[in-house]
Parts: structure tokens; C-alpha cells; sequence
């Protein structure tokens, strides 16, 4: 298999096992920001595929040291925190529930702003403040992202004008072809790209057409947005289960 710009593949018998294994590698990140920079800053994935990763940081003892991790999120349905259509709501019930991070230390996308172009505006401004940024992108030490069926990633999807930014960090993008069909709020590429360290967690069967696509590394962004996910200085890491990459690695 032709690996697009050598990205390294982690290959797990099924999703719980991918799950403990993606823990830990999350864990491990975390502690080397730490050990390196004094701090983890972190963007965690939304949809339903990181789910059991959340559950077995906050079930195990990863000796994550919590109160030194910074989270934010790599993209959100602009929907009330409460609705269970929300990223950070699955996020808080899962995972921050369970862990001891400070509560001024966790970011939820402000989606109880007036619009989904305002919450995007609102979100930059705190990774400006947090980040201490200026005009370069900020750098986080890790970002999760999941992958839909359709090859979208974050809240990028096929076709979408969000694709094209190159002088924004976070974008409010309209609903796209997978559910749920709500106004988004999106890392987009140069925001995700500046990152040391990019981690795709795709799992089930359902994932494992694009998956071959995207990792043989001919996939064009504009189609298979997960192909434009090219960390410029940093690393680039899929997790990901047997049934997602039947077809990766399937003589054919
Ligand atoms: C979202 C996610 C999205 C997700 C993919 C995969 O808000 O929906 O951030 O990018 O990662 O759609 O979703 P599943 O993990 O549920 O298949």
C-alpha cells in the first residue's frame, strides 16, 4: 500500500481494543507536552467513534496528570451544550465527568452564541488568548479527528467552501450530506496542519472504502476532505480497526 506521505497506520482486531490502545497513545502525548512544554494542549474529535477512547481515559489511570491538559474541540454542531446532538456534551458525560481537570481548562465552542459565524469568532478569539497566538496558527500538541463515511473530517465536508481557507483558524460551515443536519463550527486545514501531532481514530466496516482511498494517498481533499490532513511539521497517526481497514490491506 502506497501510504500517503508515510502517515503511520495502527491496525487493532476491533474497537475495543483500538479504544484502550488510542488511550494510551493519547496518554503518552500528553505526557511528553507536559514533560516537554509544561502543558498538553489538546483538540478532542466529536461524533460517536472516540467515544469508547473517552471512556478509558476516564475508567484508567493513563497517569495523565489532568490538571496541566488544556481541551478543546476540533469542531461542534452548533446546538445547546445540553442537546445530545453536541460534541462537548457527549465529551463532558463521558470523559470530564470523570477526570480532574479544572474547569477553566476545558473550551467548549460557545454555541450559545447569536450564530454559528459568531461562535467561530468567539472560538478564535480564545485560542488567540490561550494560545497566545498572533498571526501563525496555533500549534496544539494533538488533535483528534474522526472520519464520516464520506471522507469529511472535523466539520470539513466534501465541496464545502471551508476547504479553501487559508486565513482562518475556525469557520462556521453549513450542514453537511451526513447527520446530524445542523450548522457546524470547524478547525480548518491550517489550524489542524500546525499541529505536532494528528490522530485518526476510524473504525467498522462502513469507514473501510474511503479509508483505502485516503491512505493510498491519490484521494483529492475537495472529494475526500481526511486527505487534506497533512500535518506541515508534525505527525500524523491513524488508529484505526480491522473492519475499517478490510479493504486497505485486502490483497486485491
Ligand atoms: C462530528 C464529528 C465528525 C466525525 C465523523 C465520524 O461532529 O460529527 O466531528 O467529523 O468525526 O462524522 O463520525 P463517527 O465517529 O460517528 O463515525
Amino acid at each position: 500500500m502506497n501510504q500517503a506521505t508515510n502517515p503511520n497506520v495502527v491496525l487493532y482486531p476491533d474497537a475495543e481494543s483500538m479504544a484502550i490502545h488510542a488511550a494510551r497513545h493519547i496518554a503518552r502525548n500528553i505526557e511528553e507536552a507536559i514533560r516537554k512544554r509544561g502543558k498538553a494542549m489538546v483538540a478532542l474529535a466529536g461524533g460517536t467513534t472516540p467515544e469508547k477512547t473517552y471512556q478509558q481515559l476516564a475508567i484508567n489511570d493513563f497517569g495523565i496528570d489532568w490538571s496541566h491538559v488544556y481541551l478543546f474541540l476540533s469542531d461542534e454542531r452548533f446546538v445547546p451544550a445540553e442537546d445530545p446532538r453536541s460534541n462537548f456534551n457527549l465529551i463532558q458525560r463521558v470523559l470530564l465527568n470523570s477526570v480532574a481537570i479544572p474547569l477553566d481548562h476545558v473550551f467548549p465552542v460557545p454555541t450559545d452564541e447569536r450564530t454559528a459565524a459568531e461562535a467561530a469568532g468567539s472560538y478564535t478569539k480564545t485560542l488567540r488568548k490561550e494560545f497566545e497566538a498572533t498571526s501563525k496558527p496555533p500549534r496544539f500538541d494533538l488533535i483528534l479527528l474522526g472520519m464520516g463515511n464520506d471522507g469529511h473530517t472535523a466539520s470539513l465536508f466534501p465541496g464545502a467552501s471551508s476547504l479553501a481557507v487559508e486565513d482562518q483558524w475556525v469557520v462556521a460551515a453549513p450542514p453537511g450530506s451526513l447527520p446530524p443536519p445542523v450548522e457546524r463550527i470547524t478547525f480548518t486545514y491550517p489550524l489542524l496542519n500546525a499541529a505536532r501531532e494528528i490522530v485518526f481514530l476510524v473504525s467498522g466496516e462502513q469507514k473501510a472504502p474511503v479509508l483505502k482511498t485516503v491512505l493510498e494517498g491519490n484521494a483529492l481533499p475537495e472529494t475526500l476532505p481526511a486527505a487534506g490532513v497533512h500535518p506541515t511539521d508534525g505527525v500524523l497517526t491513524w488508529i484505526v480497526d480491522n473492519a475499517a481497514a478490510e479493504r486497505t490491506y485486502s490483497p486485491s
